[in-house]
Protein backbone atom coordinates (compact mmCIF):
# COMPACT_ATOMS: atom_id res chain seq x y z
CA UNK A 1 0.00 0.00 0.00
CA UNK A 2 1.18 3.52 -0.98
CA UNK A 3 0.08 6.73 -0.90
CA UNK A 4 -1.61 6.74 2.40
CA UNK A 5 -0.67 9.86 3.70
CA UNK A 6 0.18 10.77 7.16
CA UNK A 7 -1.34 12.05 10.73
CA UNK A 8 -2.53 14.73 11.23
CA UNK A 9 -3.89 15.55 7.62
CA UNK A 10 -5.28 12.03 7.57
CA UNK A 11 -7.54 11.12 9.97
CA UNK A 12 -9.32 7.67 9.52
CA UNK A 13 -11.84 8.28 11.96
CA UNK A 14 -13.33 11.35 9.83
CA UNK A 15 -15.02 8.38 7.72
CA UNK A 16 -16.10 6.75 11.05
CA UNK A 17 -17.74 10.06 12.66
CA UNK A 18 -21.49 9.70 11.68
CA UNK A 19 -23.74 5.82 10.94
CA UNK A 20 -24.62 7.29 7.75
CA UNK A 21 -20.83 8.03 6.93
CA UNK A 22 -19.93 4.63 8.04
CA UNK A 23 -22.70 2.89 6.09
CA UNK A 24 -21.60 4.64 2.92
CA UNK A 25 -18.08 3.13 3.44
CA UNK A 26 -19.31 -0.03 4.85
CA UNK A 27 -17.07 -2.79 2.65
CA UNK A 28 -20.02 -6.11 3.59
CA UNK A 29 -23.66 -6.10 3.80
CA UNK A 30 -25.48 -9.03 5.14
CA UNK A 31 -29.17 -9.36 3.55
CA UNK A 32 -31.38 -11.87 4.20
CA UNK A 33 -30.75 -13.16 0.76
CA UNK A 34 -27.69 -14.69 2.43
CA UNK A 35 -29.71 -16.85 4.36
CA UNK A 36 -30.43 -20.76 4.54
CA UNK A 37 -32.62 -21.93 7.00
CA UNK A 38 -31.90 -25.21 8.96
CA UNK A 39 -35.12 -27.03 9.73
CA UNK A 40 -35.27 -30.45 12.06
CA UNK A 41 -38.43 -32.27 11.54
CA UNK A 42 -39.50 -35.11 13.17
CA UNK A 43 -42.87 -37.87 13.59
CA UNK A 44 -45.69 -37.18 14.85
CA UNK A 45 -48.56 -34.28 15.18
CA UNK A 46 -48.29 -30.68 16.95
CA UNK A 47 -45.15 -30.94 18.08
CA UNK A 48 -42.36 -28.34 18.42
CA UNK A 49 -39.97 -30.01 20.34
CA UNK A 50 -37.07 -27.77 22.30
CA UNK A 51 -33.68 -29.46 21.51
CA UNK A 52 -31.89 -29.11 24.99
CA UNK A 53 -28.50 -27.78 23.36
CA UNK A 54 -29.58 -25.36 20.96
CA UNK A 55 -31.76 -22.68 22.76
CA UNK A 56 -34.59 -21.51 20.62
CA UNK A 57 -33.78 -23.95 18.11
CA UNK A 58 -36.73 -26.66 17.64
CA UNK A 59 -38.00 -30.18 16.02
CA UNK A 60 -40.97 -29.76 14.34
CA UNK A 61 -43.65 -32.44 13.25
CA UNK A 62 -44.59 -31.88 9.76
CA UNK A 63 -48.00 -30.06 10.22
CA UNK A 64 -46.07 -27.02 11.19
CA UNK A 65 -43.77 -27.13 7.74
CA UNK A 66 -45.71 -25.04 5.87
CA UNK A 67 -46.42 -22.38 8.48
CA UNK A 68 -42.59 -22.39 8.81
CA UNK A 69 -41.99 -22.03 5.03
CA UNK A 70 -44.85 -19.19 4.90
CA UNK A 71 -42.56 -17.47 8.09
CA UNK A 72 -39.74 -18.24 5.75
CA UNK A 73 -41.30 -16.64 2.41
CA UNK A 74 -42.16 -13.67 4.01
CA UNK A 75 -38.94 -12.92 5.60
CA UNK A 76 -37.27 -13.25 2.12
CA UNK A 77 -35.37 -16.29 3.10
CA UNK A 78 -33.79 -18.46 0.19
CA UNK A 79 -33.51 -21.49 1.11
CA UNK A 80 -34.38 -23.98 3.85
CA UNK A 81 -32.26 -27.31 4.81
CA UNK A 82 -33.87 -29.99 5.80
CA UNK A 83 -32.34 -32.36 8.53
CA UNK A 84 -34.19 -35.24 10.02
CA UNK A 85 -34.97 -37.16 13.33
CA UNK A 86 -35.25 -40.31 12.44
CA UNK A 87 -36.60 -42.75 15.31
CA UNK A 88 -34.31 -45.27 16.36
CA UNK A 89 -36.19 -49.11 15.33
CA UNK A 90 -36.04 -47.31 11.64
CA UNK A 91 -32.44 -47.24 12.23
CA UNK A 92 -30.05 -49.98 10.98
CA UNK A 93 -26.47 -50.69 9.82
CA UNK A 94 -26.78 -49.50 6.34
CA UNK A 95 -28.92 -46.71 6.93
CA UNK A 96 -31.54 -48.08 4.51
CA UNK A 97 -34.35 -45.84 5.52
CA UNK A 98 -32.42 -42.85 3.70
CA UNK A 99 -33.68 -44.69 0.08
CA UNK A 100 -37.63 -44.98 2.20
CA UNK A 101 -39.83 -42.91 -0.62
CA UNK A 102 -42.26 -42.29 2.88
CA UNK A 103 -39.19 -41.26 5.15
CA UNK A 104 -39.46 -37.79 7.13
CA UNK A 105 -37.43 -35.97 4.51
CA UNK A 106 -39.00 -36.96 1.18
CA UNK A 107 -42.94 -36.67 3.00
CA UNK A 108 -41.91 -33.12 3.84
CA UNK A 109 -40.40 -32.62 0.09
CA UNK A 110 -43.67 -33.37 -0.62
CA UNK A 111 -45.57 -31.53 0.76
CA UNK A 112 -43.41 -27.91 0.91
CA UNK A 113 -43.43 -28.67 -2.98
CA UNK A 114 -46.96 -29.01 -3.52
CA UNK A 115 -47.83 -25.79 -2.95
CA UNK A 116 -44.35 -23.52 -2.76
CA UNK A 117 -42.56 -22.91 -5.73
CA UNK A 118 -40.71 -19.75 -4.85
CA UNK A 119 -38.23 -21.01 -1.85
CA UNK A 120 -35.49 -23.99 -2.35
CA UNK A 121 -34.85 -26.37 -0.56
CA UNK A 122 -31.97 -28.07 0.14
CA UNK A 123 -31.55 -31.57 2.17
CA UNK A 124 -27.96 -33.12 3.49
CA UNK A 125 -27.05 -36.58 1.47
CA UNK A 126 -25.28 -38.84 4.07
CA UNK A 127 -26.30 -41.67 6.14
CA UNK A 128 -25.73 -40.47 9.67
CA UNK A 129 -29.68 -39.96 10.46
CA UNK A 130 -30.57 -43.34 9.00
CA UNK A 131 -27.09 -45.60 10.62
CA UNK A 132 -27.22 -47.20 14.32
CA UNK A 133 -23.94 -46.72 14.36
CA UNK A 134 -24.23 -42.55 13.63
CA UNK A 135 -21.17 -43.23 10.54
CA UNK A 136 -22.35 -41.09 7.49
CA UNK A 137 -21.47 -44.21 5.56
CA UNK A 138 -21.47 -48.10 5.59
CA UNK A 139 -18.86 -50.01 7.79
CA UNK A 140 -16.87 -52.86 6.60
CA UNK A 141 -14.77 -53.63 9.34
CA UNK A 142 -15.03 -50.76 11.39
CA UNK A 143 -13.81 -48.52 8.58
CA UNK A 144 -16.17 -46.21 5.90
CA UNK A 145 -16.26 -48.14 2.80
CA UNK A 146 -15.84 -45.46 0.21
CA UNK A 147 -17.49 -46.64 -2.47
CA UNK A 148 -20.14 -48.98 -1.11
CA UNK A 149 -21.34 -45.68 0.28
CA UNK A 150 -20.87 -43.80 -2.46
CA UNK A 151 -23.54 -46.33 -4.23
CA UNK A 152 -26.46 -45.57 -1.41
CA UNK A 153 -25.95 -41.71 -1.78
CA UNK A 154 -26.28 -41.63 -5.59
CA UNK A 155 -29.47 -43.66 -4.79
CA UNK A 156 -30.70 -41.31 -1.72
CA UNK A 157 -30.12 -38.26 -4.02
CA UNK A 158 -32.02 -39.60 -6.82
CA UNK A 159 -35.26 -40.36 -4.55
CA UNK A 160 -34.66 -37.01 -2.78
CA UNK A 161 -34.48 -35.14 -6.67
CA UNK A 162 -37.14 -37.10 -7.00
CA UNK A 163 -39.58 -35.99 -4.65
CA UNK A 164 -38.56 -31.99 -5.56
CA UNK A 165 -35.44 -31.07 -3.76
CA UNK A 166 -34.11 -28.02 -5.58
CA UNK A 167 -30.41 -28.64 -4.21
CA UNK A 168 -28.39 -31.83 -3.43
CA UNK A 169 -26.27 -30.67 -0.42
CA UNK A 170 -23.31 -34.31 -0.19
CA UNK A 171 -22.23 -33.93 3.36
CA UNK A 172 -20.46 -36.99 4.02
CA UNK A 173 -17.25 -36.76 2.36
CA UNK A 174 -16.65 -39.57 0.65
CA UNK A 175 -14.51 -39.35 -2.63
CA UNK A 176 -15.62 -39.28 -6.00
CA UNK A 177 -19.40 -38.72 -5.01
CA UNK A 178 -20.16 -35.20 -6.50
CA UNK A 179 -19.59 -36.95 -10.01
CA UNK A 180 -21.59 -39.66 -9.41
CA UNK A 181 -24.31 -37.66 -8.14
CA UNK A 182 -24.37 -36.16 -11.33
CA UNK A 183 -24.05 -38.61 -13.36
CA UNK A 184 -27.35 -40.17 -12.26
CA UNK A 185 -29.47 -36.91 -11.49
CA UNK A 186 -28.81 -35.85 -15.61
CA UNK A 187 -29.08 -39.73 -16.57
CA UNK A 188 -32.71 -39.76 -14.91
CA UNK A 189 -33.92 -36.08 -16.25
CA UNK A 190 -32.39 -33.62 -13.33
CA UNK A 191 -30.32 -31.47 -15.09
CA UNK A 192 -31.51 -28.47 -13.48
CA UNK A 193 -31.23 -29.96 -10.11
CA UNK A 194 -27.99 -28.17 -8.22
CA UNK A 195 -25.18 -29.84 -5.96
CA UNK A 196 -23.88 -28.18 -3.35
CA UNK A 197 -21.13 -29.85 -2.59
CA UNK A 198 -20.21 -29.71 1.34
CA UNK A 199 -16.81 -29.77 -0.46
CA UNK A 200 -14.60 -28.69 2.72
CA UNK A 201 -15.52 -30.42 5.73
CA UNK A 202 -13.54 -30.88 8.76
CA UNK A 203 -13.65 -33.29 11.41
CA UNK A 204 -15.17 -30.68 13.90
CA UNK A 205 -15.58 -30.53 17.89
CA UNK A 206 -18.25 -28.26 17.18
CA UNK A 207 -20.71 -30.50 15.49
CA UNK A 208 -21.94 -31.98 19.49
CA UNK A 209 -25.52 -29.97 19.42
CA UNK A 210 -26.24 -31.43 16.07
CA UNK A 211 -25.68 -34.71 16.47
CA UNK A 212 -27.87 -33.93 19.74
CA UNK A 213 -30.13 -32.65 17.91
CA UNK A 214 -30.93 -35.48 14.80
CA UNK A 215 -30.45 -38.36 17.49
CA UNK A 216 -27.08 -39.80 16.34
CA UNK A 217 -25.08 -38.24 19.70
CA UNK A 218 -25.43 -41.41 21.54
CA UNK A 219 -24.93 -43.80 18.69
CA UNK A 220 -22.28 -42.58 17.29
CA UNK A 221 -19.32 -45.33 17.83
CA UNK A 222 -15.60 -43.38 17.45
CA UNK A 223 -15.14 -40.21 15.39
CA UNK A 224 -15.31 -39.03 11.42
CA UNK A 225 -11.51 -38.63 11.12
CA UNK A 226 -11.07 -41.04 8.38
CA UNK A 227 -13.59 -39.42 6.28
CA UNK A 228 -14.10 -35.21 7.37
CA UNK A 229 -10.98 -33.15 7.06
CA UNK A 230 -7.96 -33.10 9.76
CA UNK A 231 -8.31 -29.46 11.08
CA UNK A 232 -4.64 -29.05 11.09
CA UNK A 233 -4.99 -28.63 7.39
CA UNK A 234 -5.47 -25.90 4.51
CA UNK A 235 -4.15 -26.21 1.57
CA UNK A 236 -5.62 -29.48 0.99
CA UNK A 237 -9.08 -27.91 0.61
CA UNK A 238 -7.85 -26.57 -2.31
CA UNK A 239 -8.10 -30.21 -3.78
CA UNK A 240 -10.71 -30.99 -2.30
CA UNK A 241 -12.56 -27.92 -4.34
CA UNK A 242 -10.86 -28.33 -7.57
CA UNK A 243 -11.79 -32.24 -7.68
CA UNK A 244 -15.75 -31.41 -6.56
CA UNK A 245 -16.02 -28.52 -9.20
CA UNK A 246 -14.40 -31.00 -11.83
CA UNK A 247 -16.77 -33.51 -10.96
CA UNK A 248 -19.91 -30.73 -11.02
CA UNK A 249 -20.63 -28.99 -7.82
CA UNK A 250 -22.37 -25.63 -8.63
CA UNK A 251 -21.29 -24.23 -5.16
CA UNK A 252 -19.27 -25.46 -1.99
CA UNK A 253 -19.50 -25.21 1.68
CA UNK A 254 -16.95 -24.48 4.19
CA UNK A 255 -17.82 -26.11 7.65
CA UNK A 256 -17.77 -25.28 10.32
CA UNK A 257 -17.59 -21.23 9.86
CA UNK A 258 -16.40 -18.63 11.97
CA UNK A 259 -13.22 -21.28 13.18
CA UNK A 260 -12.31 -21.25 9.76
CA UNK A 261 -12.36 -17.82 8.33
CA UNK A 262 -9.68 -18.35 7.01
CA UNK A 263 -10.06 -21.63 4.81
CA UNK A 264 -13.06 -19.37 3.43
CA UNK A 265 -10.77 -16.73 2.06
CA UNK A 266 -8.63 -19.43 0.74
CA UNK A 267 -11.22 -20.98 -1.42
CA UNK A 268 -12.69 -17.81 -2.60
CA UNK A 269 -9.94 -16.23 -3.75
CA UNK A 270 -8.58 -19.50 -5.73
CA UNK A 271 -11.52 -20.28 -7.16
CA UNK A 272 -14.86 -18.53 -8.78
CA UNK A 273 -17.54 -20.82 -7.65
CA UNK A 274 -19.84 -19.55 -5.36
CA UNK A 275 -18.90 -20.18 -1.56
CA UNK A 276 -21.24 -20.77 1.33
CA UNK A 277 -20.52 -21.38 4.98
CA UNK A 278 -21.75 -23.44 7.99
CA UNK A 279 -22.25 -21.61 10.88
CA UNK A 280 -22.77 -24.84 12.84
CA UNK A 281 -24.37 -26.19 15.74
CA UNK A 282 -21.66 -25.74 18.39
CA UNK A 283 -21.34 -22.05 17.40
CA UNK A 284 -24.92 -21.28 17.61
CA UNK A 285 -24.57 -22.81 21.05
CA UNK A 286 -21.89 -21.20 22.23
CA UNK A 287 -23.24 -17.63 20.89
CA UNK A 288 -26.85 -17.86 22.08
CA UNK A 289 -25.82 -19.21 25.77
CA UNK A 290 -23.58 -15.92 25.54
CA UNK A 291 -26.77 -14.28 24.65
CA UNK A 292 -28.67 -15.90 27.32
CA UNK A 293 -26.84 -15.74 30.04
CA UNK A 294 -25.97 -11.85 28.72
CA UNK A 295 -22.60 -11.99 28.49
CA UNK A 296 -23.36 -10.87 24.84
CA UNK A 297 -25.79 -9.19 23.21
CA UNK A 298 -27.72 -9.65 20.04
CA UNK A 299 -25.09 -7.63 17.85
CA UNK A 300 -22.93 -10.52 18.61
CA UNK A 301 -24.76 -12.68 15.78
CA UNK A 302 -24.62 -10.08 12.93
CA UNK A 303 -21.24 -9.57 13.72
CA UNK A 304 -20.16 -13.54 13.38
CA UNK A 305 -22.33 -13.63 10.35
CA UNK A 306 -20.35 -10.72 8.48
CA UNK A 307 -17.08 -12.28 9.43
CA UNK A 308 -18.14 -14.85 7.32
CA UNK A 309 -19.34 -12.82 4.41
CA UNK A 310 -15.99 -10.71 4.82
CA UNK A 311 -14.05 -13.50 4.47
CA UNK A 312 -16.06 -14.33 1.36
CA UNK A 313 -18.92 -16.65 1.67
CA UNK A 314 -21.59 -15.76 -0.41
CA UNK A 315 -24.66 -17.46 1.99
CA UNK A 316 -24.50 -18.51 5.08
CA UNK A 317 -26.27 -21.86 6.19
CA UNK A 318 -26.85 -20.65 9.86
CA UNK A 319 -29.91 -21.55 12.83
CA UNK A 320 -29.58 -17.94 13.73
CA UNK A 321 -31.74 -17.37 10.07
CA UNK A 322 -35.34 -16.52 11.25
CA UNK A 323 -34.15 -14.99 14.76
CA UNK A 324 -31.85 -12.21 12.07
CA UNK A 325 -34.14 -11.71 9.41
CA UNK A 326 -36.46 -9.00 10.38
CA UNK A 327 -33.65 -6.89 11.31
CA UNK A 328 -32.08 -6.72 7.84
C1 LIG B 1 -24.22 -34.99 8.79
C2 LIG B 1 -24.12 -33.57 9.15
C3 LIG B 1 -23.51 -33.02 10.28
C4 LIG B 1 -23.78 -31.66 10.24
C5 LIG B 1 -24.52 -31.40 9.08
N1 LIG B 1 -24.71 -32.59 8.40
C6 LIG B 1 -22.82 -33.65 11.42
C7 LIG B 1 -21.67 -34.53 11.21
O1 LIG B 1 -21.05 -34.56 10.15
O2 LIG B 1 -21.38 -35.25 12.15
C8 LIG B 1 -23.38 -30.68 11.30
C9 LIG B 1 -24.17 -29.45 11.37
C10 LIG B 1 -24.04 -28.68 12.61
O3 LIG B 1 -23.27 -29.00 13.54
O4 LIG B 1 -24.76 -27.68 12.71
N2 LIG B 1 -23.38 -35.48 7.83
Amino acid sequence: MKNIGSYPKVRLRRNRKAEWSRRLVSENSLSTNDLIWPIFIKEGKNIKEPIKLMPGVYRYSLDKIESLVEKAISKKIPMLALFPQTPNFKKNARGTEALNKNNLVCKALKLIKKNYKDIGIMCDVALDPYTDHGHDGILKKNYVDNDETVKMLVRQSLLQAEMGCDVIAPSDMMDGRIGEIRKSLDKNGYKLVQILSYAVKYASNFYGPFRDAVGSKNSLKGDKKNYQMDFRNSKESLREVALDISEGADFVMIKPGLPYLDIIKLIKDNFKIPVFAYQVSGEYSLIMNGINKKILNDDAIYESLISLKRAGASAIVTYFADRIAHKL
